[in-house]
């Protein structure tokens, strides 16, 4: 498949995998509804990304609509233990901690089935090292021989000490099992820990477990390698995870300069800038010059304000029609208070559930996930980029990013004439919002009380309308 950019794209979504508002069917109806549960278990030593390749996965999976969530086994081996001492508790011949350990893993592992039996969960990510064929065979017991479940290993293998020291630094000497400790005490202590594990490590064999599924990702992407993988969700896992890397990059986020429209109130359409975004444009293009960004890239939607307000700004660009605005079909340059006169019935239904509303002959924030979805897998694979965009498409990627859930995201403030920042930071991503103060009209509609109801309309022109 090739996106509009020529870009290799995923299968489309199935409509199962989005249909986040419907309760989960009961066992035995699910063949039928939506994909088997599935349970995604890491393998690897200590500080080789696993917790950080489970949390991105996950914030992916919840954000294009599957259920998704991970337990971590350090966390419930720390809230069954005393205060972590020193690596010595990761020894094979420490019998008790060995004990303690292997309970440890069997309780999160009962509290994945339950999340996925009794809680409608849809994706369960084990974030543990299961390092050992044997612990591999417990898993598969209970995962696959007793709740027939589906699963899928994910190993991440990397022999590059300069990588492996660094992710200790960034992770590592800050864990609560460090707490009081000299990042130098945490290093060194933590490598010793690495050390007891290679004396038991099994990488996954695929002639000895070949019955497995599974994917290994070598030295951070340099390599990686697909075994028996099935179905819908284990191909986009695996394609997700060879797409991502981790290179230090910044994305920068702009809606366009403020449009004739947004002067009036009116949303959609195809509006020039109006005076105070061009000014933007031209504000932008200075700004991203001075910051002397690497390999910059622009991407703009097909749209003419998102155009314009690129014009200046010295690095190439390029269009996706993926990134134009929400398609609000038959209110399409209509302000809130014509949509509230005309179409009551669905403004007031829009209010009740924003996220999957859909325009009637346009779109919802939800068509807006799925369409954004190629444009997340090329972001993941790329350096540097200024993507600017529209309230609407900024939310769905904002929301990616910063993993809130679809209740929030119709919401998520952006104003017009402020670059946010996203850097990735140890798990997740730092935002900062750098406004360039050039005067612009405020396009936010908050939440109202009251479903339909025009009191928390923010624009001053439909506050303007409601008064005359
Ligand atoms: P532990 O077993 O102690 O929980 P871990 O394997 O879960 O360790 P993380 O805590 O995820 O390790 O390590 C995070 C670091 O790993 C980050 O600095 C991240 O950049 C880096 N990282 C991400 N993906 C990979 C990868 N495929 N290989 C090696 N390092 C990676
Ligand atoms: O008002 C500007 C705008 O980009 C419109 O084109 C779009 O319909 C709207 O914002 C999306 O915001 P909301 O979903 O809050 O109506």
């Amino acid at each position: 498949w090739l996106n509009e950019n020529g870009m290799p794209a995923p299968p489309s979504l199935s409509t199962s995998l989005l249909t986040k508002n419907k309760p989960f069917p009961v066992r035995g109806e699910r063949a039928n509804y939506v994909n088997i549960p599935h349970v995604i278990v890491m393998v690897g030593l200590p500080a080789r990304g696993k917790t950080y390749m489970a949390k991105k996965l996950t914030r992916y999976l919840n954000w294009i609509g599957i259920k998704t969530k991970v337990f971590n086994l350090g966390e419930y081996r720390r809230r069954a233990t005393q205060q972590y001492k020193n690596h010595n508790f990761f020894r094979s011949d420490n019998e008790e901690a060995m004990a303690l350990r292997q309970r440890c893993a069997m309780d999160a592992l009962e509290d994945v089935c339950n999340w996925l039996d009794n809680e409608g969960g849809e994706v369960a990510v084990f974030d543990a090292t299961n390092t050992t064929m044997l612990r591999r065979r417990l898993i598969y017991d209970k995962v696959v021989m007793e709740m027939d479940y589906k699963l899928f290993y994910v190993e991440s293998i990397c022999d590059d000490e300069s990588i492996i020291e660094s992710n200790i630094r960034e992770v590592k000497v800050s864990s609560p099992d460090y707490c009081g400790m000299t990042a130098e005490e945490a290093l060194a202590d933590f490598l010793q820990r690495i050390e007891h594990y290679m004396a038991q490590y099994q990488p996954l064999d695929e002639a000895k477990e070949d019955h497995l599924s599974f994917m290994k990702v070598y030295n951070t992407g340099e390599k990686v390698v697909v075994h028996k993988h099935e179905g819908h969700i284990q191909a986009r896992i695996v394609y997700y995870l060879m797409n991502t890397h981790v290179t230090p990059r910044t994305i920068y986020l702009a809606r366009h300069g403020e449009s004739t429209h947004n002067e009036m109130g009116r949303i959609g359409g195809d509006a020039n800038l109006s005076e105070n975004g061009r000014l933007f444009g031209s504000v932008l293009a200075k700004y991203i010059k001075d910051q002397n960004i690497p390999k910059l890239r622009v991407w703009t939607s097909w749209l003419k304000r998102t155009i314009q307000t690129a014009e200046g700004i010295e690095a190439p660009q390029e269009r996706w029609k993926a990134l134009n605005e929400i398609d609000a079909g038959i209110c399409e340059e209509m302000t809130y208070a014509e949509i509230k006169r005309h179409f009551p019935e669905d403004f007031a239904a829009r209010d009740q559930n924003k996220f999957s509303y859909r325009y009637p002959r346009g779109e919802s924030y939800e068509d807006l996930v799925a369409r954004l979805e190629p444009v997340i897998m090329e972001l993941e694979r790329q350096g540097n980029v200024l993507l600017i965009a529209h309230q609407a498409v900024l939310r769905c990627l904002l929301a990616y990013f910063l993993d809130k859930p679809s209740d929030e995201l119709p919401y998520i403030e952006v104003p017009l004439h402020t670059v946010i920042k996203l850097t990735p930071v140890a798990y997740g991503c730092k935002e900062e919002y750098v406004p360039l103060h050039v005067p612009a009209v405020n396009t936010h509609r908050a939440k109202p009380e009251i479903p339909g109801s025009l009191d928390s309309v923010s624009s001053i022109v439909d506050n303007m309308e409601m008064a005359s």
